[in-house]
């Protein structure tokens, strides 16, 4: 891998750290308790300076993989500022379950919900403040006890979650309805060595600003695997349908290498 390559995480934080840490530092200032969850405040400064760039720079593949195939009730994971809901098509999505855990997000994430017609008032959108490890209080804040959702949507939020493989298990058995999708957008480890080297070495560093988020989450893969037991016991996939495929032109050399995926769960009873 190029140095320039390895390296340019390096210019992305030195822009992170221009539009973010004086805001970060004020908010401190007026109220020192949030020093223990500074990262949580910086990201979301970043989040608020970038979000809309990030965002257009996968407009194409992200309209492509969410407007045709999100339906019914859609739980989007680390929904952000409400970026995700402009992909949604509101004559198919009939309620938007938004699972954040930076509540500084939250009024501009309400504000999109509300320009695209989700409103907590007619119970059309959900705010949930928990993570999305969080299985049992995103089970319960939806008042089921079966799986409740028809479509799990995900960009760039899953490299977040803690324990992410567990948790990913945990709402694809609990929470997707069977015959339900897991749609998403994610940058995961690199299947090139050198790639991963460096996204290994970087992830510790990127970790500590950007709010837990890991440049060496190989999720896709973990997705992949997720098993189910049928009533023989045998262990199978969980995935009646799995697509994954990379984003057109994006090259090989960067630490962000990103996937989108398209799984759908087989129908029936899950026995794990
Ligand atoms: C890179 S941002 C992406 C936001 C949004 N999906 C978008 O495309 O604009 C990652 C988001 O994941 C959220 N996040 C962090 N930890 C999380 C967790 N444990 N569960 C769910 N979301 C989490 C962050 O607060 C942040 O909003």
């Amino acid at each position: 891998m190029k140095l320039a390559n390895a390296f340019g995480l390096w210019t992305e934080l030195n822009f992170a750290l221009q539009a973010a840490l004086i805001p970060t530092l004020k908010d401190v200032w007026r109220k020192p308790t949030i020093i223990s969850h500074l990262s949580r405040t910086f990201m979301a400064h970043v989040w608020i300076a970038f979000a809309s760039q990030v965002d257009a720079n996968a407009r194409t593949v992200k309209r492509e993989l969410f407007l045709p195939n999100a339906t019914g009730v859609v739980l989007d994971i680390g929904a952000g500022l409400g970026h995700g809901i402009q992909y949604l098509d509101g004559s198919k999505v009939t309620k938007y379950v938004a699972v954040e855990p930076n509540v500084r997000m939250h009024p501009e994430l309400r504000r999109a919900a509300a320009a695209a017609g989700y409103l907590e008032s007619d119970g059309t959108l959900i705010i949930l403040s928990c993570g999305a490890e969080e299985v049992a209080t995103i089970l319960e804040s939806l008042d089921s006890t079966i799986p409740a959702v028809d479509t799990i949507t995900s960009v760039m939020s899953m490299c977040s979650i803690p324990s992410a493989e567990e948790a990913l298990r945990g709402l694809v058995s609990r929470i997707l309805k069977p015959g339900g999708q897991l749609l998403f957008y994610e940058h995961v480890l690199s299947p090139r060595k050198d790639v991963a080297w460096w996204q290994r070495l970087w992830a510790p560093l990127w970790q500590i600003f950007y709010d837990g988020c890991r440049l060496d989450c190989p999720t896709d893969v973990w997705i992949d695997e997720i098993t189910d037991v049928d009533e023989h016991g045998e262990k199978l996939s969980v995935w009646s349908e799995r697509k994954l495929w990379g984003v057109p032109g994006e090259t090989e050399e960067t630490v962000f290498h990103h996937v989108l995926g398209k799984f759908v769960k087989r129908g029936g009873k899950m026995l794990d």
